[in-house]
């Protein structure tokens, strides 16, 4: 033992950090029940993979392991620059947007600062909130799961000084309308940050959800998108951040000089230009939502409606003992007891033949409970 007395070592606020809660690994799951067919569904992860043009942009890379990483992501942010139509100067890259959600944290919260976040949603905001000696204020969504656009602005008091709103929402998949996301804009002091997470943007088609990057010139929003779901890049850790320049240039000053690695950003560009392989993400997705949205509908189950690659539905069960049941039969869902609603679980939406898969294990636990 170094000290008797180790919390002394550490800052106070380390007491108050909950672990994060991955969605369990393929490999751990095999190896501890001994199964050799293991199924995930619990990290919003894309199905299919990424795109081979990505795969081969970064085989093309192995020969340049022993250089550093453009540390501006040039040809990056060219890309993306080009794509959502804004300047490089309104981009910031990160290692994956879970980076970046720190980032902001430590750009611009002091000790004893607000924080106002929807709640349930991702629990990173809370996270990096509360590192930096924050307090989070979580808004609890309606009893439909959808935004309360009034009770978020009614919870800015003069200490409030980064608002985060994620939509579509995770683990819920609801989403903050225009019209709702206009209202908090304009109603809130100017100089809190809003954040809206967008890191399920491409999967949602809802007439009225809006664009994010459309408000940085106006208001201080900072939109973020991730090359982890839609772009099946999750390994390579890899998402960005659009704002104002003003605000860039405060959240760089926070940022390490190498922190987005070279096979990333090849493979991020390479993604860029594969909207085939976008559009057939999203296909995967909405296959998979007519299939499970019909087997919880014959099973009397109510889920709610989703925005993203997942879906949130009411077990009616102890979300724990599917969770375990559903495990000893090679499949990984993630338990809503993590996000305060112990009887709901989030699925992942799979291949046609892991929801199959998923459909037919988990009717036969919900007849075993
Ligand atoms: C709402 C939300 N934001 C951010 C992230 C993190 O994404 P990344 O892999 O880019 O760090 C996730 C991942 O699940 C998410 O659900």
């Amino acid at each position: 033992m170094v000290s008797k007395n180790l919390s002394r070592f550490v800052r106070n606020c380390l007491h108050d950090l909950k672990p994060y809660v991955p969605g369990k690994p393929i490999e751990e799951v095999k190896r501890e029940l001994g199964l050799t067919e293991v199924i995930k569904l619990a990290s919003n992860e894309n199905p299919i993979g990424a795109s081979e043009a990505s795969k081969e942009a970064t085989r093309k890379l192995l020969d340049n392991s022993h250089i550093y990483p453009d540390g501006n992501c040039y040809e990056l942010k060219q890309a993306l620059a080009q794509k959502l139509n804004i300047s490089t100067e309104e981009l910031i890259v990160g290692n994956g947007s879970d980076e970046i959600i720190k980032l902001l944290a430590e750009a611009f919260l002091n000790q004893g600062d607000e924080v106002i976040a929807p709640t349930p949603s991702f629990s990173e905001y809370w996270f990096a909130a509360t590192v930096m000696n924050a307090t989070v204020k979580g808004i609890p969504l309606k009893s439909d799961f959808t935004y309360d656009a009034d009770a978020m602005i009614g919870a800015v008091t003069p200490k409030t000084k980064m608002m985060f709103l994620c939509s579509p929402n995770n683990p819920t998949g609801t989403y903050l309308a225009k019209t709702e996301l206009e209202k908090i804009l304009t109603s809130i002091p100017n100089d809190i940050v809003v954040v809206i997470d967008e890191a399920y943007f491409e999967y949602a088609d809802a007439q009225d959800y809006p664009d994010g990057v459309q408000y940085i010139q106006d208001y201080p929003v900072v939109v973020l998108r991730t090359f982890s779901k839609i772009y099946g890049l999750a390994a390579y850790r890899v998402g960005y951040g659009v704002a104002h320049k003003d605000l860039i240039h405060y959240i760089n000053r926070v940022r390490e000089p190498f922190n987005v690695n070279s096979f990333a950003q090849v493979a991020a560009v390479a993604a860029l230009a594969d909207e085939k392989h976008v559009q057939q993400s999203k296909k995967v997705v909405e296959d998979g939502k007519a299939l499970l949205y019909k087997a919880f509908e014959e099973l009397g189950l109510t889920y709610i409606p989703s925005q993203a690659n997942f879906v949130f539905v009411d077990t009616k069960k102890d979300s724990k003992q599917v969770f375990t049941k559903l495990l000893h039969r090679g499949v990984i869902i993630r338990t809503g007891d993590i996000f305060g609603q112990p009887t709901y679980i989030r699925v992942t939406f799979g291949t046609q033949k892991e929801n199959e898969t998923f459909i037919k294990e988990f009717r036969e636990v919900l007849a075993e409970l």
